[in-house]
């Protein structure tokens, strides 16, 4: 896969994602969302994939937000059509694939970059990440996913405090808050997404792809994901990796997953 903006890498079973434009904060453009779009969409059919490490390139930024010099003259109707688009083509798309995503935050996180971050399935840091929604101190408010996602991530209030200061808040913060599981040095930060993608990578690719999909449910509306959840688990019983996962707990060996 040729881009301009990211950067991909296949080593085994897990695919590293690099936001590459180290010299505007790795800032979403239109270009870099596209890009991003079509590689997590061919990354999803790989079946020798089962599991996505999300980073930006540098030393500096993660991703410090969606481009400001491409919506500065925006009207109504356009802003409200980036934020659809955006949504579908990146953010929702992400929280709802069938791999799991995993964002290695190695600096600013800001704006759309929290948001992108929060769009994975879950998040470690570096210590010198740095984390905000500053969207209120442009004039707008965030527009891909930050009013709900950081609200079911770090609780209402907190959300509210982030959203209305426009405030950075640190790594450490960040896993007070349980923004981040991990905070490691900056050195340590891809050995341990790495670390984190190989161990999720040996279990079932069918089984975690439900488990995904039911807890997701729980945050779409007109959803009810108890049910999601007693669905997914009976499809499990017809899946091949099933039978191997059982069958390898009783024979004493390690399982072998089709993932099928
Ligand atoms: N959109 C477009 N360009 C951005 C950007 C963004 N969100 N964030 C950073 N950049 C660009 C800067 O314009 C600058 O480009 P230039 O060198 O061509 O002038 C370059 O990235 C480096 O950023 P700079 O501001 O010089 O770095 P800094 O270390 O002084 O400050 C930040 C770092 C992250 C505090 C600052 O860049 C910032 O506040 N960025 C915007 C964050 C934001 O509001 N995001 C939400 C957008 S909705």
């Amino acid at each position: 896969m040729n881009f301009e903006n990211i950067l991909v890498d296949i080593q085994d079973t897990v695919a590293k994602i690099t936001i590459n434009r180290p010299k505007k904060l790795n800032a979403l453009n239109k270009k870099t969302i596209q890009e991003l779009h079509t590689a997590f969409k061919e990354i999803q059919s790989y079946t020798d994939v089962q599991a996505v490490i999300l980073t930006g390139s540098g030393e500096k930024a993660f991703v410090a937000g969606a481009d400001i010099s491409e919506f500065a003259n925006f009207s109504e109707e356009e802003g409200a059509n980036l934020a659809k688009e955006g949504q579908e083509k990146l953010f929702d798309f992400v929280e709802n694939l069938t791999k799991p995503v995993i964002a290695a935050v190695n600096g600013f996180a800001l704006g759309g970059g929290l948001e992108l971050a929060m769009a994975c399935h879950f998040r470690i840091a570096s210590e010198n990440a740095k984390m905000g929604l500053p969207e209120v101190s442009l004039g707008v408010i965030p527009g891909y996913g930050g009013t709900q996602r950081l609200p079911q991530l770090i609780g209402k209030g907190k959300a509210m405090e982030m959203i209305l200061t426009a405030g950075m808040i640190s790594a450490e913060d960040a896993k007070e808050y349980g923004l981040v599981n991990h905070v490691t040095t900056l050195e340590d930060l891809l050995p341990l997404a790495e670390k984190l993608a190989i161990k999720i990578a040996k279990n079932s690719s069918v089984a975690i792809s439900k488990a995904i999909e039911a807890v997701n449910a729980n945050y779409k509306d007109g959803v009810d994901g108890y049910y999601v959840e007693i669905e997914n688990f009976g499809n499990c019983f017809e899946t091949e990796d099933f039978k191997e996962g059982t069958t390898a707990f009783l024979e004493k060996r390690k399982p072998d997953f089709p993932g099928e």
